[in-house]
């Protein structure tokens, strides 16, 4: 993994601070993405089950293998546990299709997706009659432990958490033989989470940016609000680097000291949110764009007032 800058996790293993994501990358796309960007120099992807697509990544790293363009330890993989898989017993099974999807025999990291577990058994998202997700009362300390076993057994070399708030990662760190390596939250300047991030760090975790570039396929984060990319701040702030609002949005993860995973099917933005090596942010270019701070989170999965929700808390 020699060109891409890495962070260095509280296990010593380290992790290329771009990743490409994959949420909402579409079957039929996903593939020639991971091409694409392992091409440009992306040495990072950032995959879950629960995006539907992980054969299809598995397809393009298979190709990009047997081309000879990288090897395995070339390239860090990050998965995710999805909620109907918490009970203890079923998480080595979980990992293990993630594994058998992509076409590996590891994975880097793999992280408990959310803290709420749903309903095991059926449906991904099991709805009830109401609409409402059915929750499963696994509590998420006990599937730690499972996840420190799949590291026991060689399956992935790092645990860490997703949507976790400080409370919960508390209840994980207090009962933790393996420490959390890092946590995947959202990230983005109308959600800047620095009490979280800051708190993640005295703990020795990293975390990694989600939906950096304020995913522009969901609705904005409130009445009155513009979508990220198209804040004339960032165009302004961009103009005086000579980069793109996205590039820009990129780099303010990076100089936060964040890993981050913008996503794209688009060779062309595959390309550029990776051109983000060739200049830094100013602190007070950083400063200004987290002004733009609004609580404005985009993301959220499940009842607010069912077991585990993660969101009520201050942060
Ligand atoms: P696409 O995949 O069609 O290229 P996030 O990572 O915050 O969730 O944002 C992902 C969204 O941002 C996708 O809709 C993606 O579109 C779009 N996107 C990715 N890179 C860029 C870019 N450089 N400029 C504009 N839009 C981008």
């Amino acid at each position: 993994m020699a060109n891409v800058p890495q962070l260095v996790f509280n296990n010593g293993h380290t992790c290329p601070v771009i990743g490409l994501g994959t949420w909402n990358s579409q079957p039929g796309e996903v593939t020639q993405a991971v091409k694409d960007a392992i091409d440009a120099g992306y040495r990072h992807l950032d995959c879950a089950h629960i995006y539907g697509n992980e054969k299809e990544v598995g397809l393009a790293l298979k190709e990009k293998f047997a081309e000879g363009v990288i090897k395995r330890k070339d390239i860090f993989i990050t998965s995710k546990l999805w909620c109907t898989h918490h009970r203890p017993d079923l998480v080595e099974g979980a990992l293990r299709t993630t594994l058998s999807d992509l076409g590996l025999d590891y994975i880097d990291l793999y992280l408990i997706h959310w803290p709420q577990a749903f309903k095991e058994g059926g449906e991904l998202l099991p709805y009830d009659s109401q609409g409402k997700l059915i929750p499963s009362p696994v509590d998420y300390v006990d599937t730690w432990k499972a996840m420190e076993k799949v590291v026991d057994l060689g399956l992935t070399k790092s645990i860490g958490l997703s949507n976790f708030n400080k409370k919960q990662i508390d209840r994980v760190m207090e009962i933790a033989r393996i420490k959390p390596a890092s946590l995947q939250i959202e990230v983005h300047p109308y959600l800047n989470h620095e009490k979280l991030i800051d708190y993640a760090r005295s703990l020795g975790i990293t975390v990694t940016a989600y939906s950096p570039l304020g995913s522009p396929d969901r609705p904005g984060p409130k009445p009155g609000y513009s979508h990220l990319l198209e804040d004339p701040l960032l165009k302004t702030i961009g103009e005086k680097y000579n980069k793109s609002p996205a590039q820009i949005l990129i780099r303010y993860a990076i100089d936060r000291g964040l890993i981050v995973i913008p996503k794209s099917v688009t060779k062309s933005r595959i390309i550029q949110n990776f051109n983000v090596f060739d200049f830094q942010l100013t602190a007070e270019d950083i400063k200004t764009i987290g002004s733009l701070e609004c609580n404005g989170r985009l993301c959220s999965l499940g009842d607010i007032n069912q077991p585990f929700y993660p969101f009520n808390d201050e942060f």
